[in-house]
């Protein structure tokens, strides 16, 4: 069991295990440091940080949907003089792993990020979050079109500069998710994220209204988790290259495995973390002995193991 080699890898870095935090369902880690040390995941994705500090959208801003939630927090967030000075010498001074998740409202905007990141010590990579649903118009979802999406890619890709990783965080509200990961890719990203939430929307009977005050929101949860494989799967296809870090309604062991063979190369752990906080210790346990009850001896030769049998 001890020789088993659970690490991967994401361009340059290394990661002990490939059990993520998914961005925006453990903010900054601080709450989930009570129940485990941060150290003992793969990676802390913080909530996407803006420039400004944002309050976000009005209330309320969480539906119960069947098998999932939709949120519709806007992007709330410290902003990143606060996120720099505060969040990430506590990061590691914890020992975490950290990938900074940053969204902006114009494509200057991430290029002001990219810049004030460069030189900031003790981050793994940079999350491109182009795809957040809960934004004022969907000019703003950068990752619903391909020259949208590669121009926020340029622009960070130009001014992080050197060594940083860039995965951008694609949105499967699109007719082709392989489009938008090849204008991506050619722009200059290391690795992509798969997926973000889906947009929805749910009516309260009793007022007959929408039950989130911004009226729409993002589902997540295990009812997108078809989704998720299908889109992994596909890109990993076109892309066998090119690192995924899977996401969507990932809720143990299992299916975290059935991302893996859909051909991503970590995963990150959100919704289920709400009903329990050590779910992302639970599904790398779970995820290591699937692994090994399979017969395999290391982590990446799992990873897009479903194309091998159907090729
Ligand atoms: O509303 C939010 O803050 C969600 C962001 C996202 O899904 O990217």
């Amino acid at each position: 069991m001890n020789s088993f080699d659970f690490s991967t890898k994401i361009a340059s870095k290394r990661f002990e295990n490939p059990i993520f935090t998914a961005s925006g369902c453990a903010s900054s880690g601080q709450e989930l440091s009570q129940f485990f040390p941060l150290s003992e995941i793969g990676a802390i994705v913080t909530k996407s940080i803006m420039n400004k500090p944002r309050t976000g959208r009005i209330t309320p801003r969480m539906a119960e949907t069947p098998s999932g939630m939709l949120n519709s927090i806007g992007l709330q967030g410290p902003g990143i003089d606060l996120f720099l000075e505060r969040d990430i010498p506590w990061l590691v001074e914890n020992k975490a792993k950290v990938v900074v998740s940053i969204a902006g409202e114009s494509v200057d905007e991430y290029g002001v990020l990219a810049r004030r990141l460069r030189a900031v010590q003790g981050i793994s990579a940079i999350e491109v979050n182009i795809s957040c649903p809960n934004v004022e118009n969907r000019g703003q979802v950068f990752a619903c079109q391909p020259d949208t999406a590669s121009a926020v890619i340029e622009t960070v890709r130009r001014n992080i500069g050197g060594e940083l990783p860039i995965i951008a965080k694609l949105s499967p509200d699109v007719t082709d998710i392989v489009e938008i990961a090849a204008s991506v890719i050619k722009a200059g990203v290391d690795g992509l994220a798969l997926i973000n939430t889906l947009l929805g929307m749910v009516i309260d009977l009793n007022t007959m209204q929408p039950k989130l005050g911004g009226k729409t929101g993002g589902l997540s949860g295990p009812a997108i988790r078809p989704i998720a494989v299908r889109a992994i799967y596909q890109v990993h296809q076109a892309f066998p290259n090119t690192p995924i870090v899977g996401m969507g309604g990932v809720s143990n062991g299992r299916d975290a495995l059935e991302l893996v063979l859909a051909g991503a190369t970590a995963i990150s752990v959100g919704t289920a973390t709400f009903s329990d906080p050590t779910a992302v210790i639970k599904i790398r346990d779970e995820l290591k002995s699937l692994l090994i009850e399979r017969g395999f001896t290391d982590f990446k030769s799992a990873i897009g193991y479903a194309h091998r049998q159907s090729a």
